[in-house]
Parts: structure tokens; sequence; C-alpha cells
């Protein structure tokens, strides 16, 4: 396949990069000549998609990340720009998510919830934005889901920390801009990832609704979600910004 020219030697940050959809968008992007950091709490995985994006030709860097902690997101978005020199492309692929009745979750799961999928957004474009801003450029793009646009049953929380991470890219995306920074979202439906081999245990009838639901009737594999923050990504979507691309076999529509 052709690569992208202009994404060759662009520098990009993908947390969440050690598995599923975060991993299949840093090979992607490694695939095109991008320079990656791949970032995750899981930091052996970071340093396993690291390995297969050198693999591929390019530097890569391995940076344990609990995008939690805002100082830890801070010390890798550092750690990057020492060992790259710029930083073009943020992409937010951590994320979590447990299947549960809403009235059977307690605080404790809400506040997870939302310090990985919510919070981990907005400390990844607090640290890297300045840099963004100072170089005249940049891209970011934040993994959301269908269920923040529709909600989905068992997930109420999560759907909430969705939709949040849908309405900040496309506030986000108006203040900056003025500064030649895109932020947009991709939004897909059930990907198949070890996240959601881990939730079907035990609801599988739900899955298997949610396929039925699928117009094109099967999951999505996660190189298909990442062809599209790729394209999101890439000069080739320069005049998009503040959308949600949905990647889900007609889910939904809207
Ligand atoms: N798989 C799906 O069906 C699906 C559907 C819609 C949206 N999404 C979203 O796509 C994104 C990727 O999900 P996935 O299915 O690839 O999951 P995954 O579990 O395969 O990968 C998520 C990665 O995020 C990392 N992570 C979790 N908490 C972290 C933290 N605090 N700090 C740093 N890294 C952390 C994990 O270690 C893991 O490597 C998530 O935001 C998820 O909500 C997934």
């Amino acid at each position: 396949m052709e690569t992208l020219k202009e994404l060759k030697e662009m520098v990009a940050l993908v947390t969440g990069g050690g598995s599923g959809i975060g991993r299949a968008v840093a090979l992607a992007l490694a695939r095109e000549g991008v320079r990656v950091a791949v970032a995750d709490l899981q930091a052996e995985k970071a340093i396993q998609v690291a390995e297969e994006a050198k693999g591929m030709g390019v530097e890569a860097l391995a940076l344990p990340m609990d995008v939690r902690q805002g100082a830890s997101v801070a010390r890798g978005v550092e750690e990057a720009l020492g060992a790259f020199g710029k930083l073009d492309i943020l992409v937010c692929a951590a994320g979590t998510d447990r299947i549960a009745p809403f009235l059977e979750t307690d605080e404790a799961l809400w506040d997870e919830l939302i310090a990985v999928n919510y919070k981990g957004v907005l400390h990844a474009c607090k640290a890297v934005l300045p840099h963004m801003v100072a170089q005249g450029g940049g891209t970011i793009v934040n993994l959301a889901s269908d269920a923040g646009r529709v909600g989905s049953s068992g997930e109420a929380v999560y759907s909430g920390t969705k939709g949040a991470v849908i309405a900040f890219t496309k506030a986000l995306a108006r203040e900056v801009a003025r500064y030649g920074i895109r932020v947009n979202a991709v939004a897909p439906g059930p990907t198949d990832t070890p996240l959601l081999h881990r939730l079907r245990q035990g609801h599988e009838g739900l899955f298997e609704a949610m396929v039925r639901a699928t117009p094109m009737r099967r999951l999505a594999q996660p190189e298909e979600v990442a062809e599209a923050v790729v394209f999101l990504a890439s000069p080739r979507a320069s005049f998009i910004t503040g959308q949600v691309l949905s990647v889900s076999g007609g889910l939904t529509m809207c």
C-alpha cells in the first residue's frame, strides 16, 4: 500500500498504545513513517509495540504512563519531546470500561471511568497543547465511542465519559483552531480488542445483540478504526476539525 507522504517525519504520541485500538494506531502511523511514542499503563506492552514499530523502520519510544495522573502524563510528554524534538500528533486511546446496570455501579467505578476515559484525555491535551501552539500546529484525535453518541445499556457511566470526550473535542477544536491545531474524535462501535473480550465474559448475549444491530453484522477490527484515526491525523484532513467519525459498520448513523 502507498504511504501518505505528508505524514513522514511527523512525531506522534499514542496513549493506550500498548493494546487494541491504540496499538493498531501506533503501528498504522509507524507504517506511514511516523515516529511514535507508545504510552501505556502496561509498560511491557508499550515496549512490545515500540519494538514492532521499530521493526517497520521508524524510531519509537515506549513510555510507562498513567493518564489518570497529570504528573505522569507531563513526564511522558517531556520524554517524547526530548527524544524526538517535537510532537505533531496526539492520539488519546487509553480507556477502560465495565459492564453493569447503572443501579449496580458505585462511586469508585464512576471515579475510575471518569479518571481514565475523560480526565486522561484532559491531562494529555493539557500537556501536549503548549508545544503544538509554540510550533504553530498539530492534530489531536480522541477515541470516543458510539456509546457516547447514542448511549449503551450496561455502560451508562462509560457512555457519559465518552459523551464528555465528544463535547470536549468540539469545544477544544473551536479554541485552538486559531493556532493551526485540529481536534477530532473517532467513535468506534464494538471492536475486537482485549478490552471487548474482557467485557464480553458473562455478557455474551449483550454483545451478540450489538452485532445483530450492526448493519454490517460483525465487530470492527482495530486496524479499521486505526485507518480513520490516521486519516484525521494526516494533512489530508486539513480542513476537518471538531468532528466525530463513527467506525461501527453502520451501528449508529447520526
Ligand atoms: N473495543 C471496543 O469495542 C471499543 C468501542 C468503542 C470505543 N473504544 C475505546 O477505544 C479505546 C481503546 O480501547 P481498546 O478496546 O483498544 O482497549 P484495550 O484494553 O485493548 O486497550 C486500552 C489500553 O489503554 C491502557 N490504559 C488503561 N488505563 C490506562 C491508564 N490509566 N493510563 C494509561 N494507559 C491506560 C491499557 O493498559 C490498554 O493497553 C478506549 O478509549 C475505548 O473506550 C473501544
